[in-house]
Order: structure tokens, then sequence, then C-alpha cells
């Protein structure tokens, strides 16, 4: 995973306006990062949610390492969003980090979001989605392989708003390209470590994701969006 942007949540997190005591749902939280960074820094309470249990496993393994009292403000769950049910007006802020790139229902989900986030609560996604040119044949392949379940900016706007939400949408698509260029870059150099650790065969073909990626947001199939929601 180690051409996974990394995008560091330091700069969306500032847009939030969070506040000690908050409480906020990381849907797709991977290992924890997110939420580790936001319980330090602005001592709110957050619960995390993955499918996967590699990654809760990590993400508690990191939790026991931490001081009491930002340990008490964390609480990690291996579920399926979509089976989740935290009962209405649970959550001041509803964060997502690509990861709902993965559900293919998302009427289903942001309608549940939607019921989950306090009056007046934010909701703060990026995603993956579809650019305006049309999907070629490897990029098809790819989504599939990886089971990504894209739409457009547009189109994913429309979702999140018909589920109640007023919204800002942005398409990231330039800031998109930089982060990717700037990972591989910073990965190239590291082919022989790599290489030994894993395999040369993994490098190439990390290095061929990685390149496949920006041809596809160069050629505008594919794009990274930020969505901000307030539940009116
Ligand atoms: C690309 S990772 C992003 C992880 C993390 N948000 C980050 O930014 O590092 C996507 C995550 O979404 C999780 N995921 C996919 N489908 C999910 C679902 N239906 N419910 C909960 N988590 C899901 C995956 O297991 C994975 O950890």
């Amino acid at each position: 995973m180690l051409l996974e942007p990394m995008f560091p949540p330091q700069e969306f997190c500032r847009q939030l306006g969070l506040r000690p005591g908050q409480r906020v749902l990381d849907v797709g939280c991977g290992s924890g990062g997110s939420a580790f960074f936001m319980s330090r820094l602005y001592g709110v309470h957050v619960h995390g949610v993955d499918i996967s249990s590699n990654m809760i496993d990590l993400a508690v393994q990191r939790q026991t390492h931490l001081r009491r009292a930002q340990r008490k403000r964390l609480q990690f769950e291996m579920r399926d969003i979509l089976d989740a049910d935290y009962g209405d007006c649970s959550f001041d802020v509803i964060y997502s980090r690509n990861s709902v790139l993965h559900i293919t229902n998302k009427e289903e989900l942001f309608a549940k979001l939607y019921r989950w986030l306090k009056p007046s609560g934010t909701l703060f996604v990026t995603d993956y989605c579809l650019g305006p040119a049309p999907t070629s044949r490897p990029f098809a392949d790819y989504m599939a392989k990886s089971s990504m379940s894209l739409v457009t900016v547009r189109d994913y706007g429309r979702v999140v708003t018909r589920a109640g939400f007023s919204l800002i949408a942005r398409d990231l698509g330039n800031e998109f390209d930089r982060i990717q260029q700037n990972e591989l870059d910073a990965f190239i150099p590291t082919q022989e470590a790599f290489a030994q650790e894993y395999s040369q065969e993994e490098f190439e073909g990390m290095v061929t994701v990685a390149t496949n990626k920006l041809t596809w947001i160069r050629t505008r199939q594919l794009t990274w969006a930020s969505f901000v929601g307030r539940k009116l």
C-alpha cells in the first residue's frame, strides 16, 4: 500500500471546526490514521468503522500504545457500514476518506449518514470519482478488480443532496495529480530495499499501477473530490 496517497488529514480537519468532546464517525477508517490525529489534536471522540478485520486489528494495536485519556476517546469497530445502526442524531461530524468508492449503494449509505448526524452537523467526505472523459478498458478493468464503484462528481453530489444535505463539492483533480506524482517520485528510489523485503515483481507492479493512475488522471478519466455537507 505504499503508493496509496497519504492525503494528510491536517488540512481537511482544519475546515471542520472540531471541538473537544464532539463525537465523530469515521467511515472506512482503515488503520485509524485520521481517528488518532483528530482525537489527539482536537480532543474529539472518534468511532472508526471498517469492513476489514486487518485494518481494525492494526488500529486497535496502535490504540493500546496511547495514553489513557486519548485511548478512551477512540473506538474501532469491524463492520460493513451498511449493516451499522447508530441511532438518529448520534454524531457531530461524519468523516470519510477515500472509502465510499467501494460502496455501490451510495443512496442507502448517505440516507443513513444523514440520520446519524445531529442537526447542524457536518459531513466531510473525500473520494475518487469518474472524470468527464470516457472510461478506457484498462481503467474499467482496474476498477472492477479493485472493487471500486465510481461515479462522477456531479452524480455523487446529487446523491448527497438527495439524502438531505446542503453541499459544497470540489473537484480536486489537480491536487490528486500532484500527490500521486510525489508519491511515485518518492517510491522509485526505494526499489532496492523494497525488492529485498517483498520482490522486484511487486515493485514493478506497484509502479505500473501508479503510472496508470497518473495517465487516467491526466486524461480526465479519474479524479478526486471533496464533499462538505450540512444537515440543516
Ligand atoms: C482506501 S482505504 C482508506 C482508509 C482510510 N480512510 C484512509 O484514508 O487511510 C478504504 C477503506 O474502506 C474500507 N471499506 C470498504 N468498504 C467498506 C464498507 N462497506 N464498510 C466499511 N468500510 C469499508 C476498506 O476496508 C478500507 O480500509
